[in-house]
């Protein structure tokens, strides 16, 4: 009986090795995908209370259990460039579920806002301990009751700082989070981090190095910086032009080495669906022999 178990458990072992290979997708062929210029959001929408969520997940998915957090820039939900990440990245590096949360409630900042407007708008649609952490909180709560077991972050300008946060306060949470030419990230603020982080600068922002640093003292070599010399500050994001060859190469490029990075990362989860599925066809078949 016991050698009948052996044998249907191991029948079941190497057709998962098969499967669980096939997840794996080679990072060599996807990084030619290439970001448009005009671009149809391939998602949807959904609320978790009054939190609108735009949620994207390519059909082949088979990591259902991981999921991407992205975080946007002052432009809300009103350009479309970093829903074409969010659907790139769902489709990159194995697969994840990869969303992009509306936390300003429809609005975008203002281009003409001065500093001080710009600031007291932000405030008030964005503060981290009245709504971002709180929204993180209800985010983290609503999948992991879909099934999903592993959370990463990743955001742009403002969401560069949301995502330097989680990484210092919600670190229990999130195993691994990305800044894209961060605003007002500090590099005192490396001390704190508790998950491995990828920073990516651009000419105009902060030299990071010396977070990288801190970071590489903490993780080794499970941490990345990558200066982009030659991008402007927001060129991932809502306002970067996308028409722009180079622009859409650089995009490609932060794509693929975040996609690898959170796909080292969150790494836990593969084997467990078949887990369950051995105890699940071991008592099965059990009952089945013993009956
Ligand atoms: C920003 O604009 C407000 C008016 O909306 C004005 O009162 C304030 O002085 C301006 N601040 C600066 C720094 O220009
Ligand atoms: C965007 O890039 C294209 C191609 O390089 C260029 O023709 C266009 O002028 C750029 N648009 C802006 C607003 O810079
Ligand atoms: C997950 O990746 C991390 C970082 O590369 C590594 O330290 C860890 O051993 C990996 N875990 C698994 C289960 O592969
Ligand atoms: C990996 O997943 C297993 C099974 O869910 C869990 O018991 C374990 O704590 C996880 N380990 C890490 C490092 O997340």
């Amino acid at each position: 009986m016991i050698l009948i178990n052996y044998l249907i458990l191991f029948v079941i072992s190497t057709s998962c090795a098969k499967t669980c290979n096939a997840v794996f997708v080679p990072h060599e062929c996807i990084k030619n995908r290439a970001i448009a210029a005009n671009y149809t959001p391939r998602g949807h929408v959904l609320y978790i209370g009054n939190l609108p969520v735009y949620e994207f997940e390519d059909e082949n998915n088979q990591r259902t259990n991981r999921l991407l957090l992205g975080v946007y820039d002052i432009y809300g939900f009103a350009y479309q460039n970093l829903k074409q990440v969010i659907d790139e990245m769902a489709v990159q590096s194995g697969g994840f579920k990869v969303i992009l949360p509306d936390f300003f409630r429809g609005e975008s900042t203002n281009p003409e806002f001065n500093a001080t407007e710009r600031q007291q708008w932000l405030q008030r649609v964005g503060d981290w301990d009245s709504i971002v952490r709180p929204d993180l909180l209800s985010i983290l709560e609503y999948y992991k009751t879909k099934g999903v077991m592993e959370f990463g972050i990743f955001g742009f300008c403002w969401g560069g700082k949301v995502a330097t946060l989680t990484a210092t306060h919600l670190s229990e949470e999130f195993k691994a989070a990305g800044i894209v030419h961060p605003s007002a990230v500090t590099n005192e603020e490396a001390v704190g981090v508790n998950i491995p982080m990828y920073l990516m600068p651009t000419r105009n922002d902060l030299d990071m190095m010396p977070f990288y640093e801190v970071l590489q003292a903490k993780f080794g070599s499970n941490c990345g910086h990558r200066r982009f010399d030659d991008m402007i500050h927001g060129f991932a994001g809502a306002r970067g032009n996308f028409s722009d060859p180079l622009v859409q190469q650089r995009v490609n490029e932060v794509i693929s080495t975040l996609g690898a990075f959170f796909d080292r990362n969150l790494n836990n989860s593969t084997n467990f669906a078949p887990n369950i599925l051995h105890i699940f066809l071991v008592t099965i078949t059990s009952f089945w022999v013993l009956g």
